[in-house]
């Protein structure tokens, strides 16, 4: 049967109509008849700032810049730590290798303050919280006590887990320099992946050669 009550206008219906945008936000469907291009910017632009705060995040540039503010100062972090490390390791050949890569962060950090100049940015940084948190782990086995082969395997771990953490990062960053058409740039960031890459072989053979085993029998 028919319903004959008065409906309500046709406009105060739409009013009161909702929709989901991609992300699930419930959003009152009136705002979406806001047309034209100016309107759909500012809209996408509140978005974005709801999502991610403070940060510019409205394309790829503006991700790469971001990352490469993490990248640089998570580089500035290691280059303190690495003396550390080189301190508290016993074996020769860890030293070494912990000497060295501090050498190879040096050239890092200048490779990624010739990628700001080549987009036009200033050189700065923004505090890499991962990087921190795997540092102050790391921290804990510099200041360790007790059987030096085991120690010296906690600080490979340690090593190692930061290396990981840098490949993962300069890999994401090279893939932007291609997608971003900026290949000097993409072969800089290529080369701080393949330093750290080494490294991590480098780690995992000393562990493997013998440190490890050492430690296996470390003190009863
Ligand atoms: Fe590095
Ligand atoms: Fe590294």
């Amino acid at each position: 049967m028919r319903d004959c009550a008065p409906r309500p206008p046709f406009s105060a219906i739409r009013a009161r109509q909702t929709s989901c945008n991609s992300r699930g936000d419930r959003q009152p469907r009136a705002a979406a008849r806001e047309v034209g291009p100016a309107s759909r910017e500012a809209r996408r632009q509140e978005e974005t700032s709801a999502m991610f705060g403070k940060i510019k995040m409205n394309n790829l540039k503006d991700l790469y810049v971001d990352e490469l503010k993490d990248a640089y100062d998570f580089e500035h972090r290691i280059l303190e730590a690495l003396p550390k490390m080189e301190q508290s390791a016993d074996a020769d050949e860890l030293k070494q290798a912990f000497r060295e890569h501090r050498t190879q962060t040096e050239n890092q950090v200048r490779r990624l303050e010739q990628v700001f100049r080549e987009i036009g940015e200033e050189p700065s940084r923004k505090t890499c919280k991962g990087m921190k948190g795997l540092i102050e782990e790391g921290e804990e086995y510099v200041k360790a006590r007790g059987d030096s082969d085991t120690i010296d395997a906690a600080l490979i771990s340690a090593a190692q887990r930061v290396e990981h953490y840098e490949m993962a990062v300069y890999g994401t960053l090279r893939t932007y320099a291609e997608v971003l058409g900026h290949t000097s740039q993409a072969s800089l960031l290529q080369e701080n992946l393949d330093e750290e890459a080494q490294t991590d072989d480098k780690l995992t053979r000393l562990a493997e050669s013998g440190i490890n085993v050492e430690a296996a029998s470390g003190r009863r």
